[in-house]
């Protein structure tokens, strides 16, 4: 397994379908400003997913749900504009593509024309064939994502590992493989057991992209305010914090007050 890191002068489709053909795993993290952005592409992070999780991270809904069409696409071209090198992905939200085809073709089209995004990406396999079809018909390159499906929550009724019994993963490995078929460019695989994971990510030529997925797949996503420690209530057992966020900015913000109040801030050299 190589863990050289590539330069790559800008990350396309193409380069992620090389990367798995050379075993380079492939990193990837949401964004959904322009400054974070900026960070995250500079960091060598691969692919940038504007995800519905803005839903939860940034807008405090409870779930993915509430994001609409054009809040996704303002946090979308915020996003471009702070990214040089990474692929940029951006999630269809709940309702902009699940009605109809044309709708979904729609949808798609407003993102990559008002964003200036490269690919979008929907929940779901077979039930969305039509929606592929259009999509990918009008030349934009999506990436699909199975398993934990949060736009599905109250289907499911709990954000619980799926895919554990039998059925449910020999339909996830149909699901996979339809996507592939219909010319999906990879796949997020969310929150499912790690054997089951490696499976769908050696049936396919696709990259496999696992969050809660185990290390077998093709590359990692996480929820960048997850992973930075700038939430604290959500922690489940994937979940690697490299920082922690929420202490560090929480004292500078106190300290911040506390030096206003005593007048220690500003000091003679920081006033004109
Ligand atoms: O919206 C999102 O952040 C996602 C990731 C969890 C993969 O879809």
């Amino acid at each position: 397994m190589s863990t050289a890191k590539k330069e790559y002068k800008r990350i396309t489709v193409k380069t992620l379908s090389e990367m798995k053909a050379s075993n380079e795993k492939i990193a990837m993290l949401t964004a959904y400003d322009f400054t974070m952005a900026q960070m995250v592409d500079k960091a060598g992070v691969d692919v940038i997913l504007v995800g519905d999780s803005a839903s939860n991270v940034i807008a405090g809904h409870e779930t993915t749900l509430p994001i609409t069409l054009d809040q996704m696409i303002y946090h979308a071209s915020a996003v471009v504009r702070g990214t040089k090198r990474a692929l940029v992905v951006v999630d269809l939200p709940f309702g902009s593509y699940q009605s109809d085809s044309k709708e979904a073709l729609r949808s798609a089209i407003r993102i990559m024309k008002e964003s200036g995004a490269h690919t979008v990406k929907l929940e779901g396999g077979t039930e969305n064939g039509d929606a592929l079809k259009r999509i990918l018909g009008a030349g934009i390159p999506v990436m699909g994502h199975l398993g934990l499906t949060p736009q599905s929550i109250y289907q499911f009724g709990s954000y619980t590992v799926r895919a554990k019994q039998e059925a449910e993963a020999e339909k996830l490995i149909a699901d996979a493989l339809f996507l592939q078929e219909q010319g999906c460019f990879g796949i997020v695989l969310e929150k499912v057991p790690a054997a089951l994971a490696q499976t769908v990510a050696e049936s396919l030529h696709i990259p496999v992209i696992g969050i809660g997925a185990g290390s077998g797949v093709d590359g990692q996503v996480l929820v960048l305010h997850d992973m930075l420690g700038m939430t604290t209530e959500f922690s489940p057992r994937f979940l690697r914090r490299y920082l922690n966020l929420d202490e560090q900015i929480g004292g500078a913000l106190s300290q911040y007050v506390s030096d206003v109040k005593s007048v220690a801030f500003p000091s003679k050299d920081e006033q004109y």
